[in-house]
């Protein structure tokens, strides 16, 4: 029996990994810069948290959930996202309290049952970042320029903000009666998911990906065109205090979140070196969510990147990010079963002292042990034959230039 890796995932195989290691890194770092602290959360949750907060019209809840009943049949389901563990576990251990700003950030894994095709996958994985407390529209730009900020370090270009508002619940009232103005005289031409979102949600009308309902959602209405004032003035300060911070944006009218818990601005980083998945963050504020899930009105913001579609750009060769020379320093390789024993021993004692090393354990000749050797891409060859052990020093030789000499045992560490 064979079996293969589920539809829809990867394994992330040792000649990639270094690669994930310098992004995570590279988050880690920009978001210390930025004052954000890590948490981590379960990759399960009660099915429900996602039900509410995305919304049961959107296809994340409808149709992309693992969803499955733990032994004492409750409804758990594996997170497709992070911002509404990352509320949970908020309200839950008191981390945002009133007066106080709490800025966190993860990465991890997250699941949705997608159709899989390149920059789709059914595992994929997030870094994401929260702020709770503040609804200043610098606190949006922040977030955008933190995600600008990452992609630089990590040198990935052909980039371009898309931005847009939602409203909030004073003014998605008014656009969504605009929306079924609008759509009741074609609706009966769309798709059958676009009569169900007409009646439940017109809003979700807008996220529909038939082809054939695309000419009616192009001439729709748009939510920036219906803002309140107070979301016309968080708005505009947003545009300006972009300009101050000389980001480059484009105001799209047509930008929608597959998400329905937004308010005011969303924003999404598209990258134009990807084919059609695009999308390599998305994000916007969400104010008022934290009380929906029964917390004081606490206005937030966020957004998550795509790993594996910023992995994918990086592969093309980025060029602050190659590929990562990897090798250790040193390799014992020994002649004979003494050899072996002294050779574990100061392959210990260099360990210890910090010196990546290892040594051949498949009782190999010394020619393939120097092979082996060459292929971990060790910078040293140590090597202890019968001769070596009764003069207590081995033979060390450099890699690139070939050069060696006669080193004593316990000078072994000092050396390399
Ligand atoms: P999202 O737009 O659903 O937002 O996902 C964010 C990013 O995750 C996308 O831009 C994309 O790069 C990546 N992504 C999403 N689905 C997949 C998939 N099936 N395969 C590969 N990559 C994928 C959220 O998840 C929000 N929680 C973001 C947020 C945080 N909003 C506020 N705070």
């Amino acid at each position: 029996m064979k079996y293969n890796v589920p539809r829809g995932t990867k394994d992330i195989l040792p000649g990639e990994t270094p690669l994930w290691q310098k992004l995570e890194a590279a988050c880690r770092k920009v978001f210390a810069i930025y004052n954000y602290q890590e948490i981590r959360t379960p990759v399960f949750e009660m099915t429900e948290l996602f039900a509410r907060s995305i919304g049961n019209t959107t296809d994340i809840v409808k149709k992309e959930m693992y969803t499955f009943e733990d032994r004492k049949g409750r409804s758990l389901t594996l997170r497709p996202e992070e911002t509404a563990p990352v509320v949970r576990a908020c309200l839950e251990n008191s981390l945002i309290g009133p007066d106080q700003i709490t800025k966190l950030y993860y990465i991890g894994p997250m699941f949705r049952y997608e159709r899989p095709q390149a920059g789709r996958q059914r595992q994929f994985h997030q870094a994401g970042v929260e702020v709770f407390g503040s609804g200043d529209s610098l606190v949006d730009v922040e977030v955008i320029q933190m995600n600008m900020k990452l992609f630089e370090d990590i040198g990935l270009t052909d980039l371009e903000v898309d931005i847009n508002s939602v409203g909030c619940k004073d003014c998605q009232p008014v656009f969504r009666k605009a929306l079924k103005d609008y759509f009741k005289n074609n609706v009966k031409k769309m798709c059958e998911d676009c009569k169900d979102r007409f009646d439940k949600n017109p809003l979700r009308i807008l996220d529909c990906k038939e082809k054939g309902c695309q000419s009616y959602i192009n001439k729709a209405p748009a939510s920036v065109d219906y803002l309140c004032p107070e979301c016309k003035s968080h708005f505009d300060a947003v545009i300006s205090r972009l300009n101050d911070a000389k980001l480059n944006y484009k105001i799209n009218k047509r930008l929608v979140r597959g998400l329905d818990y937004y308010t005011k601005t969303t924003f999404e980083i598209i990258c134009s070196k990807l084919g059609a998945q695009n999308a390599v963050s998305g994000g916007g504020r969400y104010d008022t969510l934290v009380q929906e899930f029964g917390g004081k009105a606490t206005p937030a913001v966020g957004f998550a990147i795509g790993i594996e579609r910023v992995i994918e750009v990086l592969k093309t060769g980025s060029p602050n990010f190659r590929k990562s020379e990897q090798g250790i320093s040193l390799f014992i390789a020994t002649l004979g079963g003494e050899a072996k024993k002294i050779g574990f021993d100061l392959l210990t004692k260099a360990r210890n002292k910090g010196i990546p090393a290892d040594m051949d354990y498949l009782g190999k000749s010394l020619k393939a042990q120097m092979k082996a050797a060459d292929r971990t891409g060790a910078k040293y060859v140590y090597i202890i034959g019968e001769d070596e052990i009764n003069k207590k020093s081995g033979i060390l030789k450099e890699m690139k230039s070939g050069n060696q000499k006669e080193v004593p045992f316990n000078s072994l560490e000092e050396e390399v």
